[in-house]
């Protein structure tokens, strides 16, 4: 520490808060809305075929070319509508340093995606948080409204489904807030396969609309680090300007071009997820003191008074659930992101014996 005291860094580096999440080897991971399963053994094939015929020596053009088409003429879109990034984090992040700046303004509901509030900060944007209903949860999309506007925001972000929450706002909420409101206005669709309702569809009516998706979640690729935005030709233009060249490498490229082209294998898997889903929120709702919050994502919020002690035996259990401390609005919750159907009832049976001990 004392060697390196002296160096300047950036103002308000040491301020800037770090992405909180406990990581080991967990026998039960479900901390991360991970997908409980690797690739379909035929993606693999074809995934492992073309990634032995990878030209290494060449910085990856075609290939990002070939996705962003794939992915265009998947939404009825241009290329030029497509922004492929390291994980949608990437572009979320970046996103922030286009919008963002001394004197700009984000607006995003509370609890969301904890990333929101880092971004801003790295971004030096000023945040404005609208705050979720204490009991549902639900968005008041008027109050959203106002405080956009009031605050003259450069930046709307919506999360839908909304992560740590697992509710979703109807497409026409989304609509009312893009017709009532002047800034970019991002929707975070990480988890929007478990929901069906993609904010895409009003791309071309809202030039200002956003559409940001990753591969990481129903596609089960949260190891190479793909997403990707969807917008306006123009507004894509410029965001692309934050990004160096060839951010992308090849391999991620090729393995997720390769699963987007194969993406109706993983219908019934999503299916399979969904149902899980619903089968542990019925399960959960039948333990006493615990409150299960509706969800459209691959992931369930559940609130119960003793949280923390219980967090801490699924520690020792080496079962890793994300527990949000005293995180504002997420007091006493825990997100359990679905795994697979053993999984899931390793992870009930250890919580269930827990609250029967604890009653
Ligand atoms: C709401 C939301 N947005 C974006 C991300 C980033 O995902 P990735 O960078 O893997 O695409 C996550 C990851 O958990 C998320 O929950």
């Amino acid at each position: 520490m004392t060697r390196v005291k002296k160096l300047r860094y950036r103002s308000k580096l040491g301020d800037m808060p770090s992405y909180d999440v406990v990581e080991r080897e967990w026998k039960v991971k479900v901390n991360a809305n991970e997908c409980g399963m690797n690739l379909p053994p035929m993606v693999e094939d074809r995934v492992m075929g073309r990634l032995s015929r990878v030209a290494f020596n060449r910085y990856p053009n075609e290939d990002l070319e070939q996705l962003m088409e794939s992915i265009a003429d998947n939404y009825g879109l241009q290329k030029e509508n497509v922004l492929i990034g390291n994980g949608s984090s990437e572009i979320i992040e970046k996103l922030f340093f286009a919008f963002g700046g001394r004197n700009l303004t984000v607006v995003y509901p509370q609890p969301s995606f904890s990333m929101y509030h880092i971004y801003a900060k790295a971004a030096e944007a000023r945040s404005v948080v609208v705050d979720l209903n204490k009991e549902d949860y639900r968005l008041n999309v008027r109050e959203f409204i106002q405080k956009v506007n009031d605050s003259k925001a450069s930046l709307a972000v919506v999360c839908n489904p909304n992560n740590p929450t697992g509710n979703a706002l109807p497409l026409e909420d989304i609509e009312n807030i893009a017709q009532h409101t002047s800034c970019a206005l991002l929707i975070d669709e990480a988890y929007v396969e478990f929901y069906g309702q993609s904010a895409a569809s009003l791309l071309k009516k809202y030039p200002k609309l956003l559409v940001a998706r990753t591969f990481s979640k129903a596609y089960g690729l949260a190891a190479i680090r793909c997403g990707y935005l969807l917008g306006d030709a123009e507004v894509i233009a410029m965001v692309a300007k934050t990004f160096m060249p060839y951010h992308m490498d090849v391999l991620t490229l090729v393995t997720a071009d390769t699963v987007f082209q194969m993406r109706d294998e993983y219908v019934p898997r999503i299916q399979q997820m969904i149902a899980e889903r619903n089968r542990m929120s019925e399960l959960y709702a039948s333990l006493p003191g615990f409150k299960v919050y509706p969800s459209q994502t691959n992931f369930i919020l559940v609130k119960y008074e003793k949280a923390v002690p219980l967090n801490e035996e699924l520690v020792n259990m080496s079962i890793g659930v994300r527990s949000f401390g005293s995180a504002p609005g997420l007091e006493n919750c825990l997100r359990i992101s679905m795994g697979t159907r053993q999984e899931n009832d390793q992870v009930f049976d250890a919580i269930k014996s827990f609250v029967e001990a604890n009653q």
